[in-house]
């Protein structure tokens, strides 16, 4: 039941202590709620949320989300999930209960308590998507058995739990399908395009491109999408979403590794190698949904967004 004392929320965040998740918590306390940090630790860091721990109104837990949780809270973001390649892979069965048994227990927790719950989907539902720009009303190409699937098909059924828990059981649901977000406190290690050739590129290694590199991405800065997933957990209970939250300006990989070459001034040479399986050519969402319901685009330009994360990267040990 809503507290009826004061405007200030007490917020869930799971997978808090991740690169987007502890952005999202800054911006949360920044308005005046409390929050509960929820993580397992598995690719988030302490680092991350290091500077909250003075802060009375913010509470860390360590728990993993594949079992339940019993607390009291007012609203639940549900970010726990390794999101990198590498991360997702490592431990493939983990990652598919991490979204399944995750989406389960959190969901159960949200009709327990009858609060607002927000699913960090992905643009992976989309696979190697044969519709350009995607469109939330797209229902995606991808492969079940392949090295992807557990996260693709993970969040593809957690998808599915949270439509099913707002059918039979009423709760207030809100899916946000995330395309490639970057910024400061991405994985040193977590193998994905930005932080790789930032890494890369400080150490005075070679750029790896994965194909030709014209493939292309589309990159949203964290600040960005962390005001879109405020937004629209503060949306009327009748919208569900899914909403994609991404940035549609489209970049060829090859193009990113310059600006980052030219950004850090490494002399590193650009290396080519095959593309791994499963590996969308192209990607870019079409955001028209997120304009209109929420009133919301990104602002930050890549350029910017860039400085920002080469500055990050630039302040941690990169070893
Ligand atoms: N960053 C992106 O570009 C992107 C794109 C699409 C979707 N997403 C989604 O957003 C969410 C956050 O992504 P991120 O980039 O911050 O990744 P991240 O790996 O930095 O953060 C994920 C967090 O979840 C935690 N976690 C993993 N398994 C857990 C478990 N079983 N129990 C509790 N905590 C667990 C990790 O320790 C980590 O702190 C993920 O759900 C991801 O799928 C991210």
């Amino acid at each position: 039941m809503p507290r009826l004392y004061d405007s200030r929320k007490r917020i869930l965040v799971t997978g808090g202590a991740g690169f987007l998740g502890s952005h999202l918590i800054d911006r949360l306390l920044e308005r005046g709620h409390e929050v509960l940090c929820v993580d397992n630790l598995f690719t988030g860091t302490k680092r991350n949320i290091d500077h909250l721990h003075g802060n009375p109104r913010f509470e860390f837990m360590r728990h993993d989300v594949c079992f339940p949780l019993y607390v009291e809270v007012d609203e639940i973001y549900n970010l726990a999930c390794p999101a990198s390649p590498v991360h997702y892979q490592h431990d493939p069965v983990q990652t598919t209960k991490t979204s399944v048994h995750g989406a389960i227990n959190m969901l159960g927790l949200a009709k327990r308590l009858r609060c607002k719950i927000l699913q960090a989907s992905t643009s992976e539902v989309y696979g190697d998507p044969a519709v350009h720009p995607q469109t939330e009303d797209y229902w995606g190409h991808v492969n079940p058995i392949g090295i992807r699937s557990c996260y693709d098909e993970g969040k593809r059924c957690a998808e599915t739990l949270f439509f099913d828990y707002w059918r039979q059981h009423n709760i207030p649901i809100k899916v946000a399908r995330i395309f490639n977000t970057y910024g400061p406190r991405m994985h040193v290690a977590d193998g994905r395009v930005v932080s790789n050739f930032i890494v890369q590129a400080l150490k005075g290694e070679d750029i790896t491109i994965y194909g030709d590199g014209t493939q292309t991405r589309s990159f949203c800065f964290v600040d960005d999408l962390v005001e879109a997933l405020i937004r629209l957990m503060a949306t009327e209970e009748s919208f569900t979403g899914p909403v994609n939250i991404g940035n549609s300006r489209e970049f060829q990989v090859r193009e990113l590794a310059q600006a980052i070459l030219d950004k850090t001034g490494a002399l590193s040479q650009l290396v080519f190698k095959p593309l791994p399986q499963d590996d969308p050519l192209q990607r870019r969402p079409d955001i028209s949904k997120a304009r209109e319901v929420l009133q919301w685009e990104p602002r930050v330009a890549l350029d910017e967004g860039l400085d920002k994360t080469i500055d990050y990267f630039r302040s941690v040990s990169l070893l």
